[in-house]
């Protein structure tokens, strides 16, 4: 009864939001050309203020504790220095299109070919987004339905699977469909499908578990061999990767890594492919931004020479958190299954804001934000080296940075609370042959994409270098623990109050007042 009595009391604030909403649609094409910019038009950010407002209200007269903790969200993520290398912050225009009734609608099944009725809409929307996803990328296919990465993944894992394993199958039998195979068949079938080789970077080296790891499905599904990166160096070494894969013989080479602070030359990743008959899979969920922006351009670029492409949208891309694949015409058809191959019915609502955020992702103003996102990346490990930081490789050309906090004597989990405890949020992170294991670690990872976003360029990065080190520098190991430490008062206190000088010169969604 109360539900029913506040909804009806909020209908009319609703249709005086909906004006609001027209408001927001000129805009935000008003602020179009602005919006990789850090700081849209004033309109824009009215409009996304008065959006906003009206939601909360909405939320709170049915459950207020979330609409608090949703305002207290926003104050946290404004008040922090946030160097997670996977995060990013998306527009408005992205974020306001995830709350509609798109979330409502079942569409199992891809455009055009569903399993429910009504979907006129919805096939609109997705003919759309991949539509964006394939001028942004110069891909030939797009599937926009992953709802993450690691879903964007198994389509790919499987659609592999069908391509060369199930299909030539099916075609030894002379049958099109597996039910129509017997039940010896079929069994034939399932433990051949179960018993393919898949070869990825490994973890400690910046690769990720959904590249073929035990506590993983894609580690359960294949049997995996990693290759690493150069002792001396920390930089991947073509060459032994050539002979680790004609030696293993993969059905599957994997390129891609969520801590390898430097780019891949994704042709010779095709040559070794191409010499031991694998499917070359590049998996760009942290750089497809930077794929994007064009940044990573030619034997960089990993679209024109990968098979398959696979990324998250939420990452330096500036979308929402979802997937994506890219596929050549030889795999499209079976990445075109992925929904209820391995996956539930598409999040609609989800699709729609990707379907924004490749939009934004093709103005020209999103490449200048790439570049910078590279450029803040290099003048930040510029600031840790000559403040006497060891960083793994040296440096970094990608959005990456990878700090060895061996040198300040501590594990990469005592350097990743002092840095919260003084506002910097990062994370610890395993580095190559890491003596201090998986849990603890002996890195730390940063990542440049969400402070660019604020408006973060070169000097800023320098000081936040400056503060980092400072804060590592006034850290100590408490005995022999691995994750206790001590933090001088008063250098937390005067990082904290630099941070906030930072912060508050480069707002987070200037402009928008809750
Ligand atoms: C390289 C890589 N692949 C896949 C994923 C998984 O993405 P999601 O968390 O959206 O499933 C990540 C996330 O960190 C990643 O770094």
């Amino acid at each position: 009864m109360t539900t029913d009595a506040s909804l009806s009391a909020a209908a009319p604030g609703l249709s005086a939001a909906a004006s609001g909403l027209s408001a927001a649609a000129s805009g935000l094409s008003a602020a179009a050309p602005g919006l990789s910019a850090a700081a849209p038009g004033a309109d824009y950010a009215a409009t996304a203020s008065e959006a906003y407002r009206a939601a909360l209200r909405v939320i709170e007269s049915v459950e207020p504790r979330i609409a608090s903790a949703t305002r207290q969200e926003l104050t946290d993520q404004r008040e922090s220095l946030k160097l997670i290398a996977s995060e990013n912050y998306a527009s408005p225009a992205v974020l306001l299109t995830m709350g509609t009734w798109l979330s409502d609608k079942y569409a199992e099944g891809t455009i055009g070919h569903r399993f429910y009725a009504g979907c006129q809409n919805v096939d609109e929307i997705e003919a759309i987004a991949a539509e964006h996803a394939r001028e942004l990328f110069g891909a030939p296919y797009a599937y926009v339905q992953p709802h993450s990465g690691i879903d964007a993944n198994l389509v790919a894992f499987w659609a592999i699977l069908a391509t060369r394993v199930e299909a030539p199958a099916l075609g030894e039998v002379g049958v099109r469909n597996v039910n129509d195979l017997s039940e010896a068949e079929w069994e034939r079938l399932r433990a051949k499908l179960g018993s393919q080789r898949l070869m990825g970077m490994s973890l400690d080296a910046g690769g990720h578990l959904t590249h073929g790891f035990r506590p993983n499905i894609s580690g359960k599904m294949f049997q995996q061999r990693s290759y690493g990166t150069d002792p001396t160096t920390g930089l991947l070494d073509y060459d032994a990767i050539a002979a680790a894969a004609r030696e293993f013989k993969p059905l599957i080479l994997v390129a891609g890594y969520s801590a390898y602070p430097r780019r891949v030359n994704f042709a010779t990743m095709r040559e070794i492919a191409d010499e031991v008959g694998a499917t070359l899979m590049v998996d760009m969920a942290h750089f497809s931004g930077l794929v994007a922006g064009k940044v990573f351009t030619g034997d960089e670029d990993p679209v024109p020479h990968a098979h398959i492409v696979t990324t998250t949208t939420h990452k330096s891309l500036r979308g929402p958190r979802g997937g994506l694949v890219l596929a050549t015409a030889e795999y499209s058809d079976a990445v075109d299954k992925g929904c209820p191959m391995v996956l539930g019915g598409p999040l609609e609502h989800v699709i729609a804001a990707k379907a924004v955020a490749f939009a934004e992702a093709r103005q020209h103003s999103f490449q200048a934000y790439a570049q910078r996102v590279a450029d803040n990346a290099q003048a930040f490990a510029d600031g840790l080296m000559r403040r006497g930081a060891t960083l793994i490789t040296g440096g970094t050309d990608n959005h990456i940075v990878l700090l060895d906090v061996q040198s300040f004597g501590l594990t990469g989990r005592q350097a990743e609370s002092a840095l919260l405890e003084s506002g910097i949020v990062t994370n610890r992170n395993s580095i190559p042959a890491d003596p201090n294991g998986a849990w603890y670690t002996s890195g730390i990872r940063f990542g440049t994409s969400a402070l660019t976003t604020r408006g973060f360029g070169a000097a800023e990065f320098d000081r936040v270098a400056e503060l980092v080190v400072e804060v590592l520098s006034n850290t100590r190991a408490e005995g022999t623990s691995k994750a206790k430490y001590t933090l001088v008062d008063s250098a937390s206190d005067w990082v904290r109050a630099a941070a906030g000088e930072l912060l508050d010169a480069n707002p987070l969604y200037p402009g928008l007042n809750l």
